[in-house]
């Protein structure tokens, strides 16, 4: 058994121990997705699926039921056949499945409706993702329509159903050495991705251009996809948060943003730079491109154990306020500024999120109501941003169109934390240097 094989099932163990007494929890692999006419989507499994099996075709449900005799871990897959997988490629097949995922038992997908109603039967609760796929939901109540139908005889429904989220997810907030490694070798893929882009960008390129550097940087390195839409985004694009077309020309003396991450062993990264299109600042560029810095080093800075979840954000609201005032783009006493949330303007995203098996991973950022404090094993993004809008007439001219980002993946350690996205030119004076000396 594989060491990976070996961690999902003590995962599926540690969910089960966290389960009510007499209870099922149900998974659901994630759905094909159709592009257009016959044409999928890459097929990417549903994140808490591969967490608990590490199995990535569809067509697949998993239950979990903690004391069951004949076996507590049931899943259920595509059956073999020559003939179907000729056109449609391998599948594992539930004998194989039981030796390569270590689940108790497998059966064919084809006769879940007949066996599940017998696995939940007698069982008081049932935990799975409520309301998240109309389609499950509605499978999932047709099994206890079956028992219903049948409590004449003596079958008895489940009382309550459960969300199996939170439990699931606070397992994934924590991530394990196993997990830590497919992070940092995401991390390193994708910044030899920002190195490749950055060495090769002159003005007169297109962003789609940038966006091949990264492509070919990742799947050369074993990544069969980015971990979200990559954003590459030159002059007043840097200004649009989540800019995806990537069609514009780069110009002389544009700035150019870049947001990608590939994913690995389907563990994100997600990482930007911003450099400029020429390879030297504006004076202009260089000025709040150092107050970004400034307020990342800051941030990075207030990530440790028992630290507030809030902490870094707060670092970095501090430095870019103060900064905007210095430069006279932000008016008055940088604590009220900071109280009227002033920065806004120009800073107006939170400084990260979790990073994991998603983009945007699973956790909670608040107990009770209150954030949460940092623990060895979480995994956030740090990542302030300063952007000037073009149409922003309060400001001077000299000052529109510059956005800047800089973004990391930083893990919690026991003593404080670890930068995984290392490598890739960070301050005024590595990019200019590292793109000065670039063979173009
Ligand atoms: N790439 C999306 C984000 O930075 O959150
Ligand atoms: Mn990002
Ligand atoms: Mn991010």
């Amino acid at each position: 058994m594989s060491s990976q094989i070996r961690e999902m099932k003590t995962r599926r163990k540690e969910l089960m121990a966290q389960m009510e007494p007499n209870s099922i929890a149900l998974l659901a692999a994630a759905p094909v997705k159709m592009r257009n006419a016959d044409a999928e989507y890459p097929y990417r499994q549903s994140s808490d699926f591969y967490y608990l099996t590490g199995f990535a075709e569809a067509d697949a449900l998993l239950a979990l039921i903690p004391g069951r005799k004949q076996g507590e871990v049931v899943l259920f897959c595509t059956e073999k056949n020559p003939e179907k997988e000729l056109w449609h490629g391998r599948v594992m097949g539930p004998d194989a499945a039981i030796d390569e995922l270590a689940v108790d038992d497998a059966y064919p997908i084809g006769d879940v409706d007949e066996i599940l109603p017998g696995l939940i039967e007698g069982r008081d609760r049932v935990y799975y993702a409520m309301g998240k796929d109309d389609q499950f939901d509605d499978r999932v109540m047709n099994w206890v329509k079956v028992i219903r139908s049948k409590s004449k005889m003596g079958a008895h429904p489940p009382g309550e159903f459960m969300m199996l989220d939170h439990l699931l997810h606070e397992l994934r907030l924590i991530k394990s050495s196993g997990e830590i490694k497919l992070m940092t070798q995401a991390a390193k893929i994708s910044a030899e991705g920002h190195k490749r882009a950055m060495a090769v960008c002159q003005p007169g390129m297109h962003e789609y251009e940038l966006e091949a550097e990264l492509l070919h940087a990742f799947t050369r390195n074993g990544s069969r996809s980015p971990a979200y839409s990559s954003i590459v985004a030159a002059g007043d694009n840097a200004c649009i948060l989540h800019y995806t077309e990537n069609t514009s020309e780069v110009k002389e003396g544009d700035l150019v943003l870049i947001d990608a991450g590939c994913e690995f062993g389907h563990y994100a990264s997600d990482i930007t730079r911003t450099f400029p299109a020429s390879g030297k600042f504006s004076p202009e560029q260089k000025a709040i491109y150092e107050i970004v810095l400034k307020a990342q080093e800051a941030a990075i800075k207030a990530v440790e154990p028992g630290a507030n979840w809030d902490a870094p954000h707060k670092a970095s609201v501090k430095v870019i306020t103060q900064g905007l005032v210095k430069l006279g783009l932000l008016k008055g006493k940088p604590a009220e500024l900071i109280k009227k949330q002033a920065y806004r303007d120009f800073y107006m995203h939170r400084v990260g999120h979790w990073l994991g098996i998603d983009v945007h991973d699973v956790g909670d950022y608040k107990i009770d109501e209150k954030w949460r404090l940092l623990e060895p094993g979480m995994v956030t993004t740090i990542e302030p941003g300063i952007y000037i809008s073009p149409d922003n007439t309060k400001v001077a001219k000299k000052w529109r169109g510059i956005g800047v980002r800089i973004e990391d993946d930083v893990l919690v350690t026991r003593k404080g934390h670890k930068i995984l996205s290392t490598g890739i030119p960070k301050t005024v004076a590595e990019i200019e240097t590292f793109m000065a000396k670039a063979v173009h």
